[in-house]
């Protein structure tokens, strides 16, 4: 008699089981639907900072303000010989016109010519590695008369790698 209220009971459980982990998919597979849409909002929100600042990576204000924050702030990104560049090589009031002068090196346009004292504080500050021309010294100091300078270029494919991440 008990035996076979058991083997019932057995069947029940059996049932109840596989009922609980049939919704418990369903809902868990719901769940997961609700949440990636956010998900993909959050992420397109988390994108647009790199997909603005790529849009406007080769402009020549781009350029300028790089320049400008490589004279205040140096640069350790790279491997020249020549080692480091500190900050501070020139005041920031002169970085604006001297990076105005180094871009018009290699035919770039500021939004005004560079003032002639630039030229000045280019030699005195800046040619001792970069040469007078702008062109450094292979594999010791850059060259910054380069279409893209290596900075730039660094930061697009690290801003193109986010994106590709994020999607
Ligand atoms: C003592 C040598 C030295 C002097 C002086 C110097 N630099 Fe540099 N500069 C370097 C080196 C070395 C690097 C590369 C550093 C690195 O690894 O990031 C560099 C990097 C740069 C870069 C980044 C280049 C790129 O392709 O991304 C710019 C721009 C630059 N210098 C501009 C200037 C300007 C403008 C001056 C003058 C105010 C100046 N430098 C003075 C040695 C110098």
């Amino acid at each position: 008699m008990f035996e076979k209220y058991l083997s019932y009971l057995v069947i029940l459980f059996v049932l109840l089981y596989a009922l609980y982990n049939g919704l418990n998919k369903k809902y868990t597979q719901q769940h997961k639907k609700v949440k990636s849409v956010e998900q993909v909002s959050i992420e397109k929100k988390q994108n647009d900072p790199f997909k603005k600042e790529l849009q406007k990576l080769h402009t020549n204000a781009y350029t300028k303000a790089y320049i400008i924050y490589v004279i205040n702030h140096g640069s350790e990104q790279f491997n020249f010989k020549g080692g480091v560049m500190e900050g501070g090589f020139a005041s920031p009031e002169d970085a604006d016109k001297i990076a105005c002068y180094v871009m018009e090196l290699s035919g770039k346009k500021c939004e005004k010519p560079y003032e002639k004292n630039a030229v000045m504080f280019y030699t005195s500050n800046c040619a001792g590695c970069h040469g007078e021309d702008g062109k450094g010294l292979h594999g010791t100091y850059p060259d910054l008369t380069r279409k893209r300078l290596l900075g730039i270029e660094k930061r697009e494919s690290y801003l193109k790698s986010m994106i590709k991440k994020i999607q």
